[in-house]
């Protein structure tokens, strides 16, 4: 079943240092490499690595960068039919500092991922004509992921959101989600509630059921998963691994589970092979080149 996505992509600069720098602080690296990255381009190539078909709607500038984008979406068997290349802006970029712990702060600049508007979705329909399951995260404008929302709910396809960078959302946007995946930040952004226990949290997720969401999965890096429909509560453990670079693992966990249930995968199996991905790219620095194939998986 293909999957389409629509979403950001961004050149990562990735920066390593022993520990994040303080206000006027100066600290030395020895360690910089740039990559391909971008929320919306991890989760393709997580899908395209592990063997799902996978189109891909977004922008990039017109640009080396641009181009390495695009290449490195190729080489992974994703569909780029859907990307146009801006004259009018910069291929979006992304500063991302992580520390001894694996942790990062990341600083973006939209670039062409804002230029992707309501009219691209339309020239784009086909793709969402022809996919199950259509994938969004927010590195685009906002107008944009509200109408690709309605317009695939309307076609009855499966929408999943993965709401990062954390961001309000509106009613009018959640009624059209039907797997929503936040972690603990957005969640508490999302709902203005509490996030500081398991119960808290599903009690917050439950306030986005009553807003329409179908599912709502809350990613908790150690602490594995947590799984809200409008019946049930149940939390999945992560796999307990060595943790060096956990940039990407939350695109990798949601492309992941996007590819299980487009295979058929019952919801928890499908959370469960997405845990198993994720805890593969925590343990390998970088964004896309950390992301595993299905060989690695087994
Ligand atoms: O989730 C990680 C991604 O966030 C990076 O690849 C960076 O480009 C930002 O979009
Ligand atoms: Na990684």
């Amino acid at each position: 079943m293909m999957i389409t996505i629509i979403g950001s992509l961004n050149i990562d600069l990735m920066v390593y240092t022993k520990y994040f720098p303080g206000s006027g602080e100066t600290i030395t690296s020895q360690h910089y490499v740039d990559l391909p990255g971008g929320k919306g381009a991890n989760q393709a190539v997580t899908i395209g690595r592990l063997g799902g078909q996978v189109e891909m709607i977004g922008a990039v500038g017109k640009d080396l960068y641009g181009q390495r984008l695009l290449n490195n979406l190729k080489a992974n068997g994703i569909g780029t039919s859907g990307i146009k290349e801006c004259s009018g802006a910069n291929t979006g970029l992304a500063f991302i500092n992580v520390d001894e712990t694996g942790s990062n702060k990341i600083i973006l600049i939209p670039g062409a991922n804002h230029l992707l508007v309501p009219t691209d979705i339309d020239q784009n329909m086909h793709l969402i004509d022809q996919s199950h399951f259509i994938l969004l995260q927010l590195e685009i404008p906002l107008a944009t992921v509200h109408y690709a929302l309605r317009e695939a709910y309307k076609r009855r396809k499966k929408t999943i959101l993965n709401p990062a960078p954390a961001c309000k959302l509106s009613p009018e946007i959640l009624q059209y989600v039907d797997i929503l995946t936040p972690n603990e930040l957005e969640l508490a952004l999302l709902t203005n509630l509490p996030v500081d226990s398991l119960d808290a949290m599903s009690v917050a997720a439950k306030t986005l059921i009553q807003q329409g969401v179908k599912v709502v999965i809350v990613t908790l890096g150690d602490k594995g998963v947590l799984v809200v429909a409008s019946d049930k509560v149940s939390h999945i453990p992560a796999y307990p691994v060595k943790v060096v670079d956990t940039t990407a693992a939350g695109d990798a966990f949601t492309g992941a589970l996007v590819l299980a249930l487009s295979q058929g995968d019952i919801l928890q199996d499908a959370v469960h092979f997405a845990n198993k991905v994720a805890s593969i790219v925590v343990q390998r620095p970088g964004t896309q080149i950390s992301l595993p194939t299905l060989n690695e998986i087994k």
